[in-house]
């Protein structure tokens, strides 16, 4: 658990996506439009390399010969057979209630220098981890 550095801002760009290897886990990283999305690279269906699939959006249809196209971009379809889920909750298009994949929350900060408190006592200087 607890929060892991993966990559820099500048190594992400908008419209691209990296897969990392996190804590054993094997997590894909995408940076849509300037905003970061996680997922576990491993769906739910059986297993393949979902992270690896293509990004698109949602046709919905209101009526006969009408279709409406949203979420340009965070539709990520599995590359086995088609699964379909939205990076923002990994919840499956087709049945969000019962279908998901981890979706992992992402954070950007500055990068953090490790600092050590010191004490020095009789001249003996002591760093404690
Ligand atoms: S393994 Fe992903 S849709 Fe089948």
């Amino acid at each position: 658990m607890g929060k892991h550095p993966v990559c820099r801002v500048s190594e992400l760009p908008p419209g691209s996506r990296r897969i990392f290897e996190v804590a054993g886990r094997s997590i894909g990283v995408f940076n849509v439009g300037g905003r970061f999305y996680a997922l576990r690279n491993r769906c739910p269906h059986q297993g393949g390399p979902l992270c690896l699939g293509r990004l698109s959006g949602l046709v919905l249809a209101g009526a006969p010969g009408e279709h409406q196209y949203s979420d340009d971009g965070l539709i990520l379809r599995c590359p086995w057979h088609g699964w379909e889920f939205d990076i923002r909750t990994g919840r499956a298009v087709i049945d969000p209630q019962k279908t998901r994949v981890k979706a992992y929350r992402v954070t950007v900060e500055p990068p953090r220098a490790e600092t050590y408190p010191v004490v020095v006592e009789d001249q003996v200087v002591y760093v404690h981890l």
